[in-house]
């Protein structure tokens, strides 16, 4: 089973570009292509938050458009960026997404379960997870000890990123990792949000978070660095899964890069 994983594709209403200079759904048009274009083709894809720019209905009209040509099916979670109700009325048809409430949710029938998580505060940058989707989440685990991968946007743990350790899972993170901790079948806790590709061990299981497939928050470990962008390569994860090698990530950039070459 091939999983790949993109994030932040912060789309905007038609004819208007991110932050003055990133054109955001061109760059998805191109992870798309890039997907379609992979062999093996991944069997689905997961799309982790801040999905669109503003959380408006325009904006998630125009995700449904670039995201129409993927080959694969592909599964949806909110970001600080996102609107739960505006994303359900564009995507009526994904029926995984529930009518109301928060937005998670339990992808069966593939060898590693999938369970979609919402760690959405409206208003806010950073991300909490309260009792109610906590309890939902140990419900679903109690349920199978399956290999399981866990997706969130806001990532759990500090990255080292000073501004974006600000904006990470807050409330409930510490209960979250007593959840995960008491669940060795979870294979990965894969989040977005920090716009780069990084990997922590984090209550007993790997967390990570993937690139953007626009901009990428720049790499400065300075605790007084201020939050800027950068035109780093863009990517998407592929998580592997094997029986026997278990779950192995990589990332794979988007783009035209020179190669492939022969070493003889
Ligand atoms: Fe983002
Ligand atoms: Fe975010």
């Amino acid at each position: 089973m091939l999983i790949a994983q993109i994030s932040d594709t912060h789309i905007k209403p038609d004819g208007q570009i991110a932050y003055r200079r990133v054109d955001t759904a061109d760059f998805l048009a191109k992870a798309v292509a890039h997907l379609n274009a992979l062999h093996p083709r991944p069997d689905l894809v997961l799309v982790t938050g801040d999905l669109v720019d503003a959380g408006a209905p325009i904006e998630y009209a125009r995700l449904k458009a670039l995201l129409a040509p993927l080959a694969m099916p592909f599964y949806l979670i909110v970001g600080n960026h996102d609107a739960r109700d505006a994303l359900r009325a564009a995507f009526t048809e994904h029926r995984y997404l529930p009518a109301d409430g928060f937005v998670q949710y339990v992808i069966e029938g593939h060898p590693v379960r999938l369970i979609g998580l919402d760690t959405l505060v409206p208003g806010e940058g950073h991300g909490e997870m309260c009792a109610t989707r906590l309890d939902w989440l140990e419900a679903r685990l109690a349920e199978s000890d399956r290999p399981t991968i866990l997706f969130m946007h806001h990532p759990p743990f500090e990255c080292g990123m000073a501004y974006m350790d600000g904006e990470r899972l807050r409330d409930g993170a510490d209960r979250l990792a007593t959840i995960v901790q008491r669940h060795p079948n979870i294979e990965r806790v894969l989040c977005g949000h920090v716009h780069r590709s990084i990997q922590v061990r984090w209550a007993g299981t790997i967390a990570a978070t993937a690139p953007s497939t626009a901009h990428q928050l720049t790499l400065d470990l300075d605790p007084a660095a201020p939050l800027t962008f950068k035109m780093d390569p863009p990517g998407a994860l592929l998580h592997a899964w094997r029986p026997g090698s278990g779950l192995v990530s990589h990332i794979s950039f988007i783009g035209d890069y020179d190669g492939p070459h022969r070493f003889r």
